[in-house]
């Protein structure tokens, strides 16, 4: 009897330390996601290489006519600004992203109606749109102009039958 009794005292022990242990281990799990999600954490600048890359690409896309490419690129510039509302929380420049919004509404708009005269219109909302937010957020030194040359030469913009 009294070895059952040391036995399960000596269990209960053992099993509140494995909790401990279990806990502390959990709380060191969560230190190491935090880190590794603010080391690996796309910058804001990063964001805007990307969205200024997509930019240049949905002209190209839009004056040729391919609208499934400008879907694609107008796409991935809408979901690069949900992203930074997302992921860049503790930069007060997030909070006005909804600058940009009615533009790429509007440049969604063109492109489901395959029209390029409101593709041009639009995009030239858009390009303004970036500018404001650039000056609003005293970035105005980062000037964004509709683009005269394609920005890579290893892709075809133009409309496939
Ligand atoms: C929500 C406001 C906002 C909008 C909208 C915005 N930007 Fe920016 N942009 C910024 C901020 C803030 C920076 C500076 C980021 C940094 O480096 O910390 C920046 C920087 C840039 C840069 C410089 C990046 C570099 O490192 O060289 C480019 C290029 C750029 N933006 C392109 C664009 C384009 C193209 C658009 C429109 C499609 C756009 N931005 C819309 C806020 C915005």
């Amino acid at each position: 009897m009294k070895t059952i009794l040391h036995l399960s005292v000596s269990l209960l022990l053992f099993s509140g330390c494995n909790q401990q242990q279990a806990d502390k281990s959990a709380g060191n799990l969560a230190v190491q996601v935090q880190e590794l999600k603010e080391k690996y954490r796309p910058g804001f600048g990063e964001y805007m290489i990307g969205i200024q890359l997509h930019h240049s690409k949905l002209w190209y896309a839009g004056i040729n006519n391919n609208w499934k490419l400008a879907d694609y690129e107008i796409g991935e510039i809408k979901e690069s600004f949900e992203s930074i509302k997302d992921v860049e929380t503790d930069r007060p420049e997030s909070k006005t992203v909804g600058i940009i919004e009615p533009a790429i509404a509007s440049l969604t708009a063109a492109i489901v109606q395959k029209d390029e005269k409101e593709f041009r219109k639009s995009y030239d909302l858009l390009t303004a749109a970036c500018n404001n937010c650039h000056t609003t957020n005293h970035y105005e030194f980062n000037v964004i102009i509709t683009p005269t040359a394609p920005p890579v030469n290893n892709q075809d913009f133009t409309a496939k039958p």
